[in-house]
């Protein structure tokens, strides 16, 4: 496997910097990180208060409960974290940004990786949003302490389609959401387990049947669990 010249980088801007590489730094990930096939990097956001108690956050105007990141603070942050990085996309993880999903992933993996500024409190004042290119990603509908395991996410997805990270590069092309469809089920030995036997198609040695039977899987299970998946896929192949 020949290395490109520049490796994918993820850059992380964070209170807690302990928290990385974290699950990254094992399997895949971890793997890939000590091969040179992509790099990580901290960027401590309370490394940039002005003041002498190190405050990063502040009360929203207005009232309300909690504390909001500070402005000048994570903007000093933003600004030296992408000073020497100014081709990478800046990406602010809230569950208000738009969720994150395959196409997107495959589009950040292709690039030369990403600068990920991860909140915590109430969240960011929207001036920092404004100020700076920046893309509000969601990893779905609920609320995570912070956006510090949703960048572990998003470095993950990406780093995992990286060349030379996954072995047999085919076993993509098979993977949930690669067809527009969910995965459809697998089975590996014992052939009879608990009383539960694996489908007589899969032992069958017919590829033809067996393909056949995992897409009708794949649309059964697309259909039953993901309607908005099911809809755009039957638009697509009408
Ligand atoms: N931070 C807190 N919750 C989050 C979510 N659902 N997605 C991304 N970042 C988050």
């Amino acid at each position: 496997m020949t290395k490109p010249d520049t490796i994918w980088k993820a850059k992380v801007l964070t209170l807690f910097p302990e928290m990385f590489p974290g699950a990254l730094g094992l399997s895949l990930a971890g793997q890939g990180l000590k091969d040179g096939i992509w790099a990580l990097e901290t960027v401590d956001i309370r490394d940039f208060a002005g003041d002498k108690h190190r405050s990063v956050d502040d009360a929203p105007f207005g009232g309300g409960p909690g504390m909001v990141l500070r402005p000048d603070v994570v903007s000093a942050a933003i600004e030296a974290a992408t000073a020497l990085a100014k081709d990478l996309p800046l990406i602010y993880l809230t569950p208000r940004g738009r969720s994150l999903n395959q196409a997107r992933v495959k589009e950040l993996a292709k690039g030369p990786g990403a600068v990920l500024l991860c909140g915590r409190f109430e969240g960011l004042d929207e001036r920092v949003v404004q100020a700076h290119a920046v893309e509000e990603v969601s990893l779905g509908d609920y609320v995570l302490s912070g956006g510090e395991v949703a960048a572990i996410a998003v470095v993950d997805a990406c780093v995992r389609l990286l060349d030379g990270i996954i072995g047999t590069p085919e076993s993509l092309a098979e993977e949930s959401f690669e067809t527009g469809l969910l995965e459809y089920p697998q089975y590996t030995r014992p052939q009879e387990w608990k009383g539960r036997t694996v489908p007589d198609v899969l032992v069958s040695g017919h590829h033809e049947k067996v393909r056949a039977w995992r897409k009708e899987q794949s649309e059964a299970i697309t259909r039953e669990r993901r309607p908005d998946l099911w809809a755009r896929y039957a638009a697509d192949n009408a």
